[in-house]
């Protein structure tokens, strides 16, 4: 079964094709058109010019993954798989549409796919799961997954690929989303996540003491806000920031996000005894984090780690597609039942 998948959630305008025999995948293409420079001079991401970059992206970026995914035309495809939610409305739309009219034109049955879900799905694919490796096994049940991203923060138990629970997730900022926060503080550049790692390998992360907010409570939500706060009054405290002191705060302010999260996830694996435990989302594209997750969960030893390969960490079609191959067939429907649902849940 081929599948083009298709995701404008956000600020990125994606396509792939992705070929799903048994129960092995593959991936064939994954075009991603970044709008980063578009948005680097607002310093975030402006809605109405991400929709309308979508508008221009869209059929070239679906023409390349279609070119690239083995010459496939649309005819060859047998599902169309589309992020429908959570994410910017006027974004959501333009994916959701094309998806719709190719739906329409071709009568090809397509699929509404959670963002978050794909997000998840990530990591259920055996080629490159880490960088460097070819072949890993998949992820097995029951998994703690830790979504880490721009727009979202959770911890989920998932104990099938019909059942998953929400264990916790952020009661104001997401991580990525303090990145970012942060990194407009010290001056760096858009998107925060990998301008704050990069400073960060030259600084000491003990240098500052940044609060870990929410280890003392017995849920798995957490909290962002105090620590980009502490991070605020640290910056007005110095002054004038110098490159060491800049380099210091990021990499303390990394490893505080770092610990929150780990602590977290083992506390998740200490309850639910989990086969395996899962990161996944944008965040999970920082170095620091996967080694240090990869550690401490190497120390629970019958606990395997899965992180996808960086190409599925930030937002991307294939693991929408991914994640379409795992629905049931149930799911598959028609252009006319599929809409975009900005607040979504998973
Ligand atoms: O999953 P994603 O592409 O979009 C959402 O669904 O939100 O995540 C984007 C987030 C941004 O906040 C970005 O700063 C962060 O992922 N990010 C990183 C790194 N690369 C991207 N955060 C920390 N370290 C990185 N290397
Ligand atoms: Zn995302």
């Amino acid at each position: 079964m081929k599948i083009l998948a298709i995701e404008t959630s956000c600020d990125e305008t994606a396509a792939a094709v992705i070929e799903k025999s048994g129960s092995d995948i593959k991936i064939f293409s994954n075009v991603i058109a970044s709008q980063i420079p578009i948005h680097k001079k607002f310093g975030g991401v402006f809605p109405e010019m991400a929709s309308r970059a979508h508008t221009e992206k869209i059929i070239p970026v679906v023409k390349e993954a279609l070119k690239e995914g083995r010459s496939t035309k649309v005819k060859d495809i047998d599902l169309i798989a589309v992020t429908t939610g959570p994410g910017l409305v006027g974004s959501l739309l333009i994916g959701v549409n094309f998806a719709k009219t190719l739906a329409y034109i071709t009568g090809k049955p397509i699929v509404g796919i959670n963002h978050l879900l794909g997000h998840i799905y990530s990591n259920f694919v055996r080629e490159c799961q880490m960088s460097n490796s070819k072949r890993q096994n998949l992820p097995q049940f029951p998994s703690i997954i830790l979504i880490v991203s721009g727009g979202h923060t959770g911890l989920y138990l998932m104990k099938s690929h019909r059942e998953i629970t929400i264990l916790g997730e952020t009661l104001d900022d997401a991580a990525g989303e303090a990145f970012d926060k942060v990194a407009k503080l010290l001056d760096l550049s858009y998107p925060g996540g990998s301008a704050i790692s990069q400073v960060a390998q030259k600084g000491d992360p003990e240098f500052f003491n940044f609060p870990r907010s929410m280890l003392d409570r017995k849920d798995y939500d957490f909290s962002f806000s105090g620590l980009k706060t502490a991070v605020l009054y640290e910056t007005k405290k110095i002054g004038e920031l110098s490159q060491k002191i800049k380099n210091d705060i990021a990499a303390s302010f990394q490893q505080a996000v770092i610990d929150i999260l780990i602590a977290k996830t083992l506390k998740a694996a200490d309850e639910f005894q989990p086969k395996s435990t899962c990161l996944c989302g944008g965040v999970s594209a920082n170095y620091e984090l996967r080694e240090q997750m990869a550690q401490a969960v190497k120390n629970l030893r019958t606990v395997s780690f899965h992180v996808p390969p960086m190409s599925l960490t930030t937002d991307n079609a294939a693991m929408i597609g991914i994640a379409a191959a795992y629905q049931d067939q149930s799911k598959y429907t028609t252009f006319d039942k599929v809409n975009a649902d900005a607040n979504a849940k998973l």
